[in-house]
C-alpha cells in the first residue's frame, strides 16, 4: 500500500501528524511519502501543486491531505493560490465523488448548537460531485467591459454522464447503508426551479432511479435543503448534490455534529482510488498552537482504509478508538464542555492511539 501524505498549510501538518501516528500504530504494510501542496507547494517550488507532488499522488494508492490555504497567499495571482492546488489535484486524479458523512457521536450531543433531540442519532451521508459545476465551468474570469466597468463570470454546467456517475455513487451508498426493515433513501438537491443545469440534474436522477427500485428518491431545492438541515436533519439519509451546493451544505451539516473538526471526507475516482481529507479548512488563526481537533483527519484515515484498501476491520478499529477517546472525556477546545478533559491536538492523537 502506497500512501501520499500531503500536510498542506495552517493546521494541516499538526492534524495529519496525528492521523499518521494512528496509522503507524496499526502496523499496516504501508509506505508513506510526504510532499508539499497549497501554500507549502508554492513556498517549495512556486506552484501550489508541484509536479513532483502530483506525480507522487498519481503513483500512490491513496492520498491523505491536511488542508490548504492561508490569508498571506490571498494577494497572489489566482493560479498560484493554495486552493488552486487542491482543485487541480482533485481534477487530475478524477476524484469526482466526495463523500462527507455527518455523524453525531452521542458524547457530543451537547456540543451542537442545536437541541440534543434534534440531532441525537444523526447519520447523514452527503455525496458531493467534485470535479464539475461552477467550480470548473468555462468561460470564467474577470474582464473589463467596453464601458470600463469590470465583470466577473463563472459558468455552471454539467453534462449527463457527470450527473449519472455521481448519482450511481449515491444510490449504491444508499443501498449499502440501508438498515433492515427500512427503505434506502436518496435526496437529490438542486435548484431546478431556476437553473437549467440543475433541471437536467433532476431529470437524470429520475431516469437513473428506474435502475434502483429499492431506493426512494426525493428532490429538494437547495434553499429549502439548507433550512431543513437545521429544522429536522434526521429526515435525511443520503443527500446527493453538485459541487457548489455540496460545498455549502456540507459545512452546514458539519455543525449539526458539534464541530466541523469532526467531519472526515473521501474523494474517490471510478476505481475507488481516493484522496482523504478533513472537510474543514486550514484555520491559519490557530495553526501551530496544538489546539486543533485532529479527529476529522483521523476519521478520514479510517475512510481511506474502508474505501480504498477494503480494510473494514481496521477502519472500524479507528472509529471505535475515536468513540472511546470521546467517551473517556477527551476533548479539544472546539468540542470542550464542562468537566471534560481538555487536550491539545497531539494529546488527542495519543488518546486515540491508546484506545486502539
Ligand atoms: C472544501 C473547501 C474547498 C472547496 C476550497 C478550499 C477550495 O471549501 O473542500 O469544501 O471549495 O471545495
Ligand atoms: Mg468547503
Amino acid at each position: 500500500m502506497k500512501l501520499a501524505i500531503l500536510p498542506g498549510d495552517g493546521i494541516g501538518p499538526e492534524i495529519v501528524a496525528q492521523a499518521v501516528k494512528v496509522l503507524k500504530a496499526l502496523n499496516l504494510n504501508m509506505t508513506m511519502t510526504e510532499a508539499p501542496i497549497g501554500g507549502a507547494g508554492y513556498e517549495a517550488s512556486g506552484d501550489p501543486l508541484p509536479d513532483a507532488t502530483l506525480q507522487l499522488a498519481l503513483d500512490s494508492d491513496a492520498v491523505l491531505l491536511g488542508a490548504v490555504g492561508d490569508w498571506k497567499y490571498d494577494k497572489l495571482e489566482r493560479h498560484l493560490r493554495p486552493e488552486r492546488g487542491l482543485l487541480r489535484i482533485r481534477k487530475a486524479l478524477n476524484l469526482f465523488a466526495n463523500l462527507r458523512p455527518a455523524l453525531l457521536y452521542p458524547e457530543l450531543a451537547g456540543a451542537s448548537t442545536l437541541k440534543p433531540e434534534v440531532v441525537s442519532g444523526l447519520d447523514i451521508m452527503i455525496v458531493r460531485e467534485l470535479t464539475g459545476d461552477i467550480y470548473f465551468g468555462q468561460p470564467r474570469g474577470i474582464s473589463t467591459l467596453s464601458n470600463g466597468e469590470r465583470e466577473g463570470i463563472n459558468t455552471m454546467r454539467y453534462c449527463e454522464s457527470e450527473i449519472r456517475r455521481i448519482g450511481r455513487v449515491a444510490f449504491d451508498i444508499a443501498m449499502k447503508r440501508r438498515q433492515s426493515g427500512q427503505k434506502a433513501k436518496v435526496c437529490s438537491v438542486d435548484k431546478a426551479n431556476v437553473l437549467e443545469t440543475t433541471e437536467l440534474w433532476r431529470q437524470v436522477m429520475i431516469e437513473l432511479s428506474a435502475e434502483y427500485p429499492e431506493v426512494e428518491l426525493s428532490h429538494m431545492y437547495v434553499d429549502n435543503a439548507a433550512m431543513q438541515l437545521i429544522r429536522a436533519p434526521k429526515q435525511f439519509d443520503v443527500m446527493v448534490t453538485g459541487n457548489i451546493f455540496g460545498d455549502i451544505l456540507s459545512d452546514e451539516a458539519s455543525m449539526l455534529t458539534g464541530s466541523i473538526g469532526m467531519l472526515p471526507s473521501a474523494s474517490l475516482d471510478e476505481n475507488n482510488k481516493g484522496m482523504y481529507e478533513p472537510s474543514h479548512g486550514s484555520a491559519p488563526d490557530i495553526a501551530g498552537k496544538n489546539i486543533a481537533n485532529p479527529l476529522a483527519t483521523i476519521l478520514s484515515a479510517a475512510m481511506m482504509l474502508r474505501y480504498t484498501f477494503n480494510d473494514e476491520s481496521n477502519a472500524f478499529r479507528i472509529e471505535n478508538a475515536v468513540k472511546k477517546a470521546l467517551a473517556q472525556g477527551y476533548r479539544t477546545a472546539d468540542i470542550a464542555t464542562d468537566g471534560c478533559k481538555q487536550v491539545g491536538c497531539s494529546e488527542m492523537g495519543d488518546a486515540v492511539v491508546a484506545a486502539l
